[in-house]
């Protein structure tokens, strides 16, 4: 209300991204609807506060409550995933992924995480562009051609390169993580295994994928993904961890601040404790089990119309499309999503012959679609959408080279926004989207 007078400029491009969201089909996995109790913290008087330092040790003074909210934030951390030792302070997660290189690693010695090609995460050590990657010595491993960890693969690079720790987690698989597995890699090789269960955290503690707590040494994850919190991160020690180093607590603590942090931004803290407190909730184990059953029907649909999903499909919130079969670029298809309402990424897949920016894929999942409360017939039917979207735009191969590219991409955008069966699809997606409230 009040922005509406001071920033009229601003205030319309939020009310436009609010009901872009409504009428929308949000299917990128890893965005999600925070809910309204979580907002109200993060746009609370918390963000007037400057609380540099853990609980009870702050640098600054004024911080009785912002102690207590944190307090909270850690207990909650602690119960919800079992561990004894939890900082929420870390401002997302790549900055927490680093917290734990910069605490346990000195530069160049090797880590060992999934190639970004491969569904891994720029922070596990992609090469030369990321300080994961520069900073440190990285050996990447892979999925195969269908898209499946192979790990005998990856046991014997482990065995090869020695690192002295692997980065488990990804950003684009479909599949359940075999955590003993890792554990058995990780002292094969006499490296520390960091779980990095950013998008799958919400179905960890909803009971619908395996936790990694009694098997990693430290355990990281975003609180925006399936877990429904505010952007941020929680970095957490598990038992083995402390048993291998009994400072490692310690030693993160530092690492986020004063290492690469300076202060905790203590509205977020609070939108996590609040996040942590609706996961702790029987209708949350409900909602992750209803995000993997959303998936595997949605993923069925699109099977069943002759698309190809890596792995084949999906035990989890994501699933990726294969278009090589179409010859469809994944940006063409996004491209067209959107115009249908329909909000996706491109994505590459396994072993993909093109580059990141126009790679063969397109990834989407179901978090934020089933936090409205949409079930079962509701993904049969986008599948179905999805499959007639991937049709219309069938004849639309991108060109080799970058000048024809820029030229067809202008000219593609100009059909796709008049394309009368897209905007067809488009006034259908709106209809269901109304019966589905955003929280
Ligand atoms: C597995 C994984 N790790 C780390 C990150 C980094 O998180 P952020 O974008 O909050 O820095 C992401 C986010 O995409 C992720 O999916």
């Amino acid at each position: 209300m009040i922005l509406v007078s001071t920033d009229p400029e601003v205030a319309k491009l939020i009310a436009a991204e609010s009901k872009r969201q409504q009428e929308v089909l949000e299917m990128i996995p890893s965005e999600n609807y925070a809910s309204a109790a979580v907002r109200e913290a993060i746009g609370s008087v918390l963000t007037n506060k400057y609380s540099e330092g853990y609980p009870h040790k702050r640098y600054y003074q004024g911080n009785t409550y912002i102690d207590a909210i944190e307090d909270i934030a850690i207990d909650r951390a602690k119960k919800l995933f079992g561990v004894p030792h939890a900082n929420v302070q870390p401002y997302s997660g790549s900055p927490a992924n680093a917290a734990v290189y910069f605490a346990i690693l000195a530069p160049g010695d090797t880590i060992m995480g999934l190639a970004l090609s491969a569904g891994g995460h720029l922070t596990h050590g992609h090469p030369a562009i990321t300080f994961s990657g520069k900073y440190f010595h990285s050996v990447q491993y892979d999925v195969d051609a269908d898209g499946w960890l192979n790990m005998e693969e990856i046991s014997q690079l482990s065995r090869k390169t020695k690192p002295k720790m692997i980065v488990v987690g990804t950003t684009a698989y479909p599949r359940i993580f075999d955590w003993k597995h890792w554990k058995v890699i990780a002292d094969e090789a006499g490296a520390l295994l960091l779980a990095d269960i950013s998008h799958i955290a919400g179905l960890v503690v909803g009971g619908v994928h395996p936790s990694p707590v009694q098997y990693a040494d430290i355990v990281m994850t975003t609180t925006h993904k399936t877990l429904r919190g505010p952007r941020g991160a929680l970095l957490m020690v598990t038992e083995s961890g402390l048993k291998k180093d009994p400072k490692m607590a310690e030693k993160i603590d530092k690492a986020v601040f004063p290492g690469i942090q300076g202060g905790p931004h203590d509205n977020v803290t609070a939108a996590i404790a609040i996040a942590l407190k609706e996961a702790d909730s029987q209708s949350f184990r409900a909602y992750a089990k209803q995000i993997v059953a959303n998936a595997k029907v949605l993923a069925k649909s699109l099977t069943d119309q002759g698309l190809k999903l890596t792995t084949g499909g999906t035990d989890n919130h994501l699933m990726v499309i294969d278009l090589r079969p179409q010859g469809l670029s994944g940006n063409v298809v996004a491209e067209a999503l959107e115009v249908a309402g329909i909000v996706v990424n491109k994505n590459s897949v396994p072993h993909d012959p093109n580059p990141p920016f126009y790679p063969s894929g397109i990834r989407l999942g179901t978090p934020a679609v089933t936090t409205r409360g949409m079930k079962e017939p509701e993904m049969q039917q986008i599948g179905q959408w999805i499959s007639q979207v991937i049709n219309i735009v069938k004849d639309n191969h991108l060109p080799g080279d970058k000048e024809t590219r820029n030229a067809f991409f202008v000219d593609f955008r100009k059909k796709i926004i008049k394309n009368k069966e897209l905007l067809t699809i488009a006034a259908n997606v709106q209809a269901l989207c109304r019966h589905f409230p955003v929280p």
